[in-house]
């Protein structure tokens, strides 16, 4: 009944989303702050029956203003349903193990090796360095089909610079595409969408759920040359013609355009993990230095799963990968200064 390729599927087991009690959410990277005060006005005027036709297959109007808001054209822009989906699209098209393997971090996004599973690509987990830094060389040395990464990585928050990003570029070969996973590049870090016009082979993928608090409405982007797009769209018009559907667009397009309120969130937010990385450093734990909304952190001798499940006991959600290397650490999303508040007490209180 079921197809044999089904049953070597390894899903990507995203972070929990309890429905039982409420929790201090700090596990899985969302906003703590509102997204766009312009949204409501348009969903209270939203015509309901705009809802009988399919909506804009090729994106049109968000394309334009996200091409607009990152001085770039409209064509070297693509839109999916999260950026997880764009990243899916994107190892589809690009990544082929018959020209090498694929590369990326040791510790890193773990759906990486799921898709690559999904689609039959070999990769290889290359080793950070032992500041958990991405090593760019190591990148260079092997015949690779690719290379995928999150800047700033993800769970370490750990940021490479727009100089040893273009480093990496011009030494990487230019019939091989490098993919870019800018999920949290706002939270500190210099985008490298504007190497994409020198360089035909970047391809710089990004989302609405982090800095722009919209993970509920399922919208990410990808920005590259025009014929890495064209690639994406022959991907997604052999999958889905709509991925996006009516209302993420529009709302989509009103985010984009706000960029006023989002630098003032995404300051707070980079704001409040210093001071709560400082805290912690206080009270002799590590952090690590971090250009994300979240932080990796532990303290010696307390194990990293012990620090999670007495969080969870007293109702404070964080992270933990039980992967040998970051385990006995936990990733800490940036919450709101009353949520930090509260996650101090308990970790005073409870270790
Ligand atoms: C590094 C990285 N890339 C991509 C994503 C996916 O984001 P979304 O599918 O919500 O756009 C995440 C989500 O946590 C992430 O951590």
């Amino acid at each position: 009944m079921l197809a044999q390729r089904i049953k070597k599927l390894k899903p990507y087991v995203p972070g929990e989303q309890p429905r039982d009690r409420t929790y201090i959410k700090l596990n899985t990277n969302e906003n703590p702050y509102p997204p766009s005060p312009r949204i409501a006005p348009y969903l209270k005027s939203f015509d309901i029956e705009k809802l009988r036709l399919y909506p804009d297959p090729l994106f049109t109007a968000l394309r334009q203003a996200i091409a607009t808001r990152y001085g770039i054209d409209k064509a070297q822009v693509f839109v999916g349903n999260g950026s997880d989906e764009v990243l899916a699209f994107a190892f589809y098209a690009f990544f082929d193990s018959t020209a090498g393997t694929l590369l990326f971090p040791e510790f890193s996004y773990s759906f990486y090796p799921v898709y690559c599973d999904l689609y039959g690509i070999e990769y290889r987990k290359v080793p950070l360095n032992r500041d958990f830094s991405i090593n760019i060389s190591a990148y260079l040395q092997d015949a690779s089909c690719g290379v995928v990464f999150p800047n700033p990585n993800a769970p370490t928050g750990l940021l490479l610079s727009i100089e040893t990003v273009t480093r990496l570029m011009e030494q990487y070969p230019e019939d091989r595409v490098v993919v870019i996973d800018e999920a949290y590049i706002d939270f500190g870090g210099q985008s490298a969408v504007c190497l994409i016009d020198r360089f035909k082979n970047l391809l710089v993928t990004r989302t609405f759920s982090k800095s722009m608090s919209l993970a509920a409405l399922r919208l990410g982007f990808a920005m590259g040359d025009e014929d890495l797009i064209k690639a994406l769209f022959a991907v997604k018009d052999s999958f889905n013609s709509y991925p996006a559907d009516l209302l993420a667009q529009q709302i989509g397009e009103i985010a984009v355009k706000d960029t006023e309120y989002y630098a003032g969130i995404t300051q707070k937010i980079m704001e409040s993990r210093e001071v709560l990385s400082d805290q912690l450093r206080h009270m002799g734990w590590d952090v690590l230095p971090s250009q994300a909304n979240f932080i990796l952190t532990g303290k010696r001798g307390l194990s990293g799963e012990a620090v999670y499940t007495r969080l969870k006991e007293n109702g404070i959600l964080v992270r933990h990968f039980n992967i040998e290397g970051i385990q006995d650490f936990v990733r800490i999303t940036i919450g709101t200064d009353e949520e930090i508040q509260a996650l101090m007490e308990a970790i005073r209180r409870l270790f």
